[in-house]
């Protein structure tokens, strides 16, 4: 599970301070999905880096699997992310010199896996997420909703726990977003993957177990 306990952070640029996010208290659970909604500038954001260790917060605690992240070195936490957490965005972050199958493959290589046992795992994940025929594609080539199939399927790869997804369907036309919502939450159910999205559309919200808002910073009810 992941769970959040008091945690705030502010930005400092210069003389300014933004508070971000503020004695947040938040936990999820293996195989939820958890949606969190809120305007833009609320926080969402903060809240998702901070669950992924992509941000260190300034105050209260962030246990992953039951461990502490602010009593680990950085190589020990990237390993905890490596390990147990997927992330999905919404600018997608292909890499646009690799093609589908080499995206998707990118996390398995860094996880040391060999080739044929890569080929196996990216081809039934291709196969999947619908993407078999446009797997030697670059990401200029797919549409916006095929960007985000290949992003998922990057995501899922390495059998995470936890899938972190901000605003996965900002960009995209709303009955693309209904189908990429769709398809994250019956890969939820197959693999028991936990997923955690931000969003501001209600409509996609429906489709999680547990809603929490977010204003200025703090959860409301
Ligand atoms: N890297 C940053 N540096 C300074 N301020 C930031 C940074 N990222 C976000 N903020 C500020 O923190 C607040 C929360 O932002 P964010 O978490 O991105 O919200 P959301 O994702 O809901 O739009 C906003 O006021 C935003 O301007
Ligand atoms: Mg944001």
């Amino acid at each position: 599970m992941i769970e959040l306990d008091g945690v705030s952070h502010t930005y400092r640029i210069g003389e300014q301070r933004t508070s971000a996010i503020r004695e947040v208290d938040f936990r999820v659970d293996q195989g939820e999905i958890v949606s969190i909604v809120g305007p833009s500038g609320s926080g969402k954001s903060t809240l998702l880096n901070v669950m992924g260790c992509l941000l260190t917060p300034d105050s209260g605690a962030v246990r992953i699997m039951g461990k502490d992240m602010s009593r680990l070195s950085d190589a020990a936490k990237a390993e905890i992310r490596r390990l147990h957490i997927g992330f999905i965005f919404q600018s997608f972050n292909l890499i646009p010199v690799l093609n589908a199958f080499e995206n998707i493959e990118y996390p398995l290589i860094i996880g040391g896996a060999a080739a044929g046992e890569r080929k196996r795992r990216v081809g039934a994940i291709l196969e999947r997420v619908g993407l078999a025929q446009h797997q030697h594609k670059r990401p200029d080539q797919l549409s916006g909703g095929q960007k985000q199939r290949v992003a998922i399927a990057r995501a899922l790869i390495t059998n995470p726990g936890f899938v972190l997804a901000d605003e996965p369907t900002a960009n995209l036309d709303s009955h693309t977003a209904t189908e990429i919502l769709a398809l994250m939450s019956e890969l939820n159910r197959e693999l028991k993957t936990a997923l955690i999205f931000s969003t501001h559309d209600p409509k996609v919200s429906a489709f999680a177990h547990k809603q929490v808002r977010i204003e200025d910073g703090t959860l409301v009810a």
